[in-house]
């Protein structure tokens, strides 16, 4: 049994294959601990991360991405930091991104947003997918192993983002290439083409934003180009093109773990495969109960801007609080056996991985609609889909690797063997 107490979940590696032994030294402690090297407040219980999500008066999202190293002076004193976290916000890094923004301002922001995410795009956007699901395994279908992270999930939850927000299909090829998901086989070095990513899509919005504001036109874009604050008033052309840009970056990397997490149960799982092949209405609840047990956002950070209590520890103002999404979802007194992978859950749906309160993720709807896609045509086109041991070895001794970071969780490949069908 590895020294828990000495494990820094910031920095060592031993802890990203299977963090959740982990997690459970932590919740054996208390479901609010402090680790010692960063002095991070961490969360493990249901309960208790349900209030802080919900409690943005007490705790900002002001470092909700980058935790203990969000840049703000490391004991700033006094019980309520609120003044000092305005003074100093602009330099904050991702402050000009919604999920490090506290209302109002975040809430102007996020209504942008829902202009949107409207019922109407999201069913566009689902028909888009069908085709795109198809299009996708058409290129590897008849090979009969593929590498589903790179050559599916990426691109897929990509191509998605880019349609839901308008992006005309002769465009997407190249978004593509230049966010560096192209075809496999493709003669472009990956180095020439990804570049930086999020300055090609600013550059691309900006162009596209202020086009259809000059020449409106009847389509998603100018939607989006012309959309107003709720006071009424028409946001700067950098805020419409931050609001598309974010979406990419926390909607694709997100999604596309979400779908590997999916397959490889799939694939590790023939018997739960072939009752989602029995009875497509489980695909959802199936989905539910991968999000709880392999959260993709694994952790979330808050930052205590006046002093408060939580389950009866001290939390000074400046204290990083550190929501274990992918601990609380397995919260014993929340979830009955939570290690175990149970498709009729009654309660799956409740789990934490999309967040709560004011940030709850907006993409939840998209994300859980391209799960289902993604297996309902998988399931179709692949018969007896196994993982590849000549790459992740025998059941015995897996060889499975997951994102270095400490805030994803997600398989940096899986590749899988299947029987073609058709
Ligand atoms: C399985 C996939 C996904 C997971 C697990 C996920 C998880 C999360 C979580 C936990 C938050 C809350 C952050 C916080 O409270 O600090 C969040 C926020 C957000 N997500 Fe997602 N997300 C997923 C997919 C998507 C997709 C597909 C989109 C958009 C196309 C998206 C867009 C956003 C945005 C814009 C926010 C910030 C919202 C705000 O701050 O008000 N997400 N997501």
């Amino acid at each position: 049994m590895p020294d828990f107490d000495r494990t820094d979940f910031f920095t060592d590696g031993s802890v990203v294959d299977d963090p959740y032994p982990y997690f459970e030294h932590l919740r054996s402690r208390c479901p609010v601990y402090r680790e010692s090297h960063h002095g991070v407040v961490a969360v493990t219980g249901y309960d208790e991360a349900v209030r802080v999500y919900r409690d943005h008066e007490t705790f900002s999202s002001c470092n909700s991405v980058t935790g203990p190293f969000s840049g703000l002076p490391a004991e700033p004193g006094g019980d309520d930091i609120g003044p000092l976290i305005e003074q100093v916000r602009e330099q904050l890094p991702m402050s000009e991104h919604l999920v490090t923004m506290d209302p109002p301002l975040h809430t102007a922001q996020r209504a942008l947003l829902a202009r949107l995410l409207t019922p109407r795009r999201l069913k566009e956007n689902e028909e888009f997918m069908w085709r795109l699901a198809d299009r996708q395994i058409d290129e590897f279908a008849a090979r009969g192993r593929v590498e589903l992270l790179r050559e599916y999930a990426q691109p897929f939850a990509l191509l998605v983002i880019a349609d839901l927000l308008g992006v005309p299909e002769e465009f997407h090829e190249p978004f593509r290439v230049r966010l560096g998901l192209q075809k496999v086989g493709s003669l472009v070095p990956d180095e020439a083409v990804s570049g930086n990513a999020l300055e090609f899509l600013e550059e691309q919005f900006g162009s596209f934003v202020r086009e259809r504001r000059r020449e409106p036109r009847a389509d998603v874009l100018t939607a989006l180009a012309t959309a107003t604050f709720p006071d009424g008033s028409t946001p700067d052309v950098t805020d419409v093109v931050r609001v598309a840009t974010f979406l990419f970056a926390a909607g694709q990397e997100t999604t596309a773990r979400l779908l590997s997490s999916v397959m490889l149960v799939l694939a590790e799982r023939p018997d739960l495969q072939a009752l989602l092949r029995e009875d497509r209405s489980l695909i959802p609840a199936f989905v539910e109960e991968t999000l709880r047990l392999e959260s993709p956002v694994k952790s979330d950070f808050r930052l205590v801007r006046r002093s408060t209590t939580l389950h009866d520890v001290d939390l000074p103002a400046g204290t990083t609080v550190m929501l274990l999404n992918g601990a609380v979802n397995r919260d014993p007194t929340h979830f009955e056996e939570p290690d175990r992978f149970r498709v009729d859950r009654p309660n799956a749906r409740e789990h934490l991985a999309f967040g709560r309160g004011v940030h709850a993720c907006p993409g939840s709807p998209l994300a859980r609609v391209e799960a289902r896609v993604s297996v309902e045509r998988l399931l179709d086109r692949m018969a007896d889909i196994h993982l590849d041991e000549a790459e992740h070895g025998p059941v015995s001794d897996r060889r499975l690797s997951y994102e270095p970071t400490y805030i994803l969780r997600g398989l940096t490949a899986l590749h899988l063997g299947y029987t073609p069908v058709g």
